[in-house]
């Protein structure tokens, strides 16, 4: 059996090879940083290298195997990691659009896939899935994870570590995941990222921790460590999340990994030398070093001076070897090196038809206005005519896949101006002109290479390409703005402090809208941006976040209609910077402002902006309407072991069949702390075709009302709670109970 097994596996290891298990090398193949470890191969022969990341091949990584395999004295597999984050190649949208399906079997049918295909290139463990709430919009990395809510985050945090895995890692096609980045990356200081984080314990369990425990109570295998600090120590060393928390509180028995250089940047962190941050990392319950070589360069030397235990080493190294053994390596190291498997399993039919549909679903429909009084609204769109496709982003392919695509062959996606002339045939004739460049020439100068690899600036002048547009749009019958944010505009180290559309596509957007004919804004974002001009004067608003390799007919299906936007935002898009955070599960204050108004002295409130978000958490729209009835109660009030039904009687109201996300939301009125003014606490998608009515039933059992206490115990108090359900966080209709 594996303990066994790994007993006599430590025996035979020397402390030298023990270290190198703990080392994580980067291949350099696909550069994520700066850092590239040299003469890996002569490391792996000595058994100083316990995985490489980002090698992309079977063939290659077979090769890299067989070297540890082969060639090293005892024979132990590599793993091979790499970020897979929605997708593999075939690319899904990105983490913050999947989350707005609020559909989670088909986001763990997304995870499922991008295993198949990374399984099947020679992969065993994906950096995913990444579970960190933010509250920040500033904060670029808001577009890898699941948006604000912590409820919310753990359901999709488990559906994803469910289809990563499968049932127990040991088939071919299952891989490791990695619940990232422990913790609290996503509450940055001003949304800058790898800045400093601080807050109470109460709000790190209510509001921020549940993701990354509801992922390790899924048997994720690995967790990597976040770059920032916590309480005065980066989380690299922090012994109370590694140790206390992760493994004590949680039960966490796999293995942690550090992000990237976590373990050599503490040096700039101020906490010590490489030697120094190296013993804090493995003492705080670090198992693994990726890239900083700190582990492999210093630990001997401190297991020498007492600052390390070899105990310390033997228990980090045997839970990699654990993971090993768990995904099967040591049964067959080549088990994810079946050269047959590339052509059958990656980039399939089957896989882009998934990635379609559930592209499609995660749009997100901000606004639907009528051209005039009593006329429809402006979508869906006829596929017949002349459609005019005009912006920066409507034409070019590597944008589409969003940021973290690094298996992506980006060439392989369509455009919005290739996936809509695929879509309608010869129903309609597409035109394109680019309209505008991205940014400013002046930004351009500034930012040169941040802003997009194929997003260069245009030789022509900001005069001749709006005239050129303007040229098109007047040929049209309607026009759709692709306009919004290139894929490196959200992701890593994207923080951005004007979340406005870049000036020179406003000025397009401005121009078109000038002419009269209709305009759709498609919106390609990475996150919530601050979009009041828009909302007041485009007709009608689609936001397609990075949808992936299939999102250019996905757009298609929306716009004309073959499918009917269901998304839901995640995240609240706020009417401007100056109120960030914002978000819906906010606390009263003593203060608080009254309902309908925007301003009162002395309130908490701002002089030139109201509370309010422009569009909340929970928020989209569809082509259809839904009419919810009051709600209803099964009893009005409960014991501490029982439970009670709400009810809602939802109807399509409208004349297409649509989805509606039904929302629950409950509020506990009076508690020994302050409680949030409503926090999400189940959701059911629903399916209906027009005048069908469903009636979704909520159990709501005191299990839900628990919250931390200032003790941090998890309890729910007596008392009354207002239960709340709706089409998204504002718009509620509530009944109360009471808790005995
Ligand atoms: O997995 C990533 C992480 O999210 C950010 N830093 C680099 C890691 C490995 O590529």
């Amino acid at each position: 059996d594996m303990d066994r097994f790994l007993d006599d596996l430590l025996k035979r290891m020397t402390l030298e090879e023990k270290i190198g298990q703990l080392n994580l090398p980067v291949t350099g193949e696909i550069t994520t940083g700066q850092a590239k470890s040299s003469d890996i191969a002569a490391k792996i022969k000595r058994g100083e290298v316990g995985g490489l990341f980002n090698l992309k091949g079977v063939d290659k990584i077979r090769d890299v195997q067989r070297l540890a395999v082969e060639n090293s004295r005892l024979g132990i597999p590599l793993l091979f990691g790499m970020d897979v984050i929605h997708g593999y190649e075939t690319i899904f949208p990105i983490p913050l659009g999947l989350s707005c399906t609020w559909d989670i079997p088909a986001i763990e049918e997304s995870a499922r896939i991008a295993a198949i295909e990374a399984s099947a290139d020679g992969i065993s463990w994906t950096f995913s899935p990444m579970v960190d709430i933010s509250r920040d919009p500033r904060w670029g990395r808001v577009s890898e994870g699941s948006g604000e809510d912590p409820f919310l985050g753990a359901q999709i945090a488990q559906a994803m570590v469910r289809g990563y895995q499968g049932k127990d890692m040991r088939r071919n096609d299952e891989i490791m995941a990695c619940i990232k980045h422990f913790a609290l990356y996503g509450a940055a200081e001003a949304g800058r990222d790898y800045n400093t984080v601080d807050m109470s314990r109460q709000r790190m369990f209510n509001d921020y921790m549940l993701p990354y425990q509801a992922g390790v109570e899924a048997g994720a295998g690995s967790v990597m460590a976040s770059f920032n600090e916590v309480e005065g120590v980066p989380a690299t060393a922090n012994r109370w999340l590694m140790t206390d928390v992760l493994r004590g509180a949680w039960g966490f028995n796999g293995f942690v990994v550090t992000d990237f250089t976590g373990i050599s940047e503490m040096i700039e962190h101020g906490i010590g030398d490489l030697q120094t941050v190296s013993a804090r990392a493995i003492n705080a319950g670090v198992d693994m070093d990726m890239v900083s070589e700190g582990f492999a360069g210093t630990l001997k030397k401190s297991i020498e001076e007492g600052k390390v235990s070899v105990e310390t080493v033997n228990t980090a190294c045997r839970r990699i070897l654990e993971a090993k053994y768990k995904l099967g390596l040591f049964d067959n190291p080549y088990k994810y090196c079946d050269l047959k498997r590339p052509a059958r399993d990656i980039f399939t039919k089957e896989h882009r038809a998934v990635a379609r549909r559930i592209a499609g679903e995660s749009f997100v429909l901000l606004k639907n206005g009528q051209l005039s009084p009593g006329s429809s609204p402006l979508l869906p769109l006829s596929p017949t005519g002349t459609i005019a496709v005009i912006g920066p982003l409507a034409n070019t392919r590597s944008n589409m896949p969003g940021t973290w695509s690094v298996a992506a062959v980006l060439d392989k996606s369509p455009s919005l101006v290739e996936g809509l002339t695929e879509w309608v045939g010869n129903q309609a004739k597409i035109l394109y002109a680019k309209g505008s460049n991205l940014i400013s020439d002046a930004a351009y100068e500034e930012r040169a290479t941040l802003f997009g690899r194929s997003l260069n600036r245009d030789n022509r002048t900001d005069k001749q390409l709006l005239d050129e547009a303007l040229k098109i749009a007047s040929q049209s019958d309607v026009i759709i703005a692709a306009l919004g944010e290139s894929s490196e505009m959200s992701g890593e180290s994207s923080s951005r402090t004007n979340l406005d559309l870049p000036d020179v596509q406003h000025t397009l957007l401005e121009a078109l809208l000038k002419t009269g004919k209709p305009v759709v804004l498609v919106l390609f974002t990475g996150r919530p941006l601050v979009l009041n001009w828009e909302q007041e004067n485009v007709p009608a608003i689609l936001n397609v976040w990075f949808g992936g390799s299939e999102a250019g007919l996905a757009i298609g299906d929306v716009l004309f209609g073959a499918v009917n936007p269901s998304g839901k935002l995640t995240m609240t898009f706020p009417k401007n910077v100056g109120q960030i955070p914002l978000y819906y599960a906010h606390k009263n204050t003593g203060r608080p402002l009254k309902e309908g108004k925007w301003f009162e002295k002395f309130r908490s409130n701002y002089l030139d902006v109201d509370n309010d978000a422009l569009y909340p958490f929970g928020y989209g729209l569809s082509y259809t309407t839904f009419r919810f009835s009051d709600v209803t109660l099964s009893q009005p009030s409960i014991g501490m072991d029982n439970q009670l039904v709400a009810s809602v009687t939802v109807t399509n109201t409208g004349d297409r069949a649509g989805s509606e996300v039904v929302q629950l939301y409950i509020r506990d009125l009076v508690g020994s702390v302050t409680r949030p003014v409503k926090e999400l606490k189940g959701f059911e998608k629903i399916y209906l075709q027009p005048n069908e009515s469903r009636t979704v039933r909520f159990t709501i059992a005191p299990e839900m009302l628990k919250f931390y206490n200032a003790d941090l115990q998890f309890v729910a108090e007596p008392g009354d709670f207002d239960v709340m359900i709706g089409p998204d966080s504002q718009n509620v209709k509530t009944a109360r109970f009471t808790l005995r």
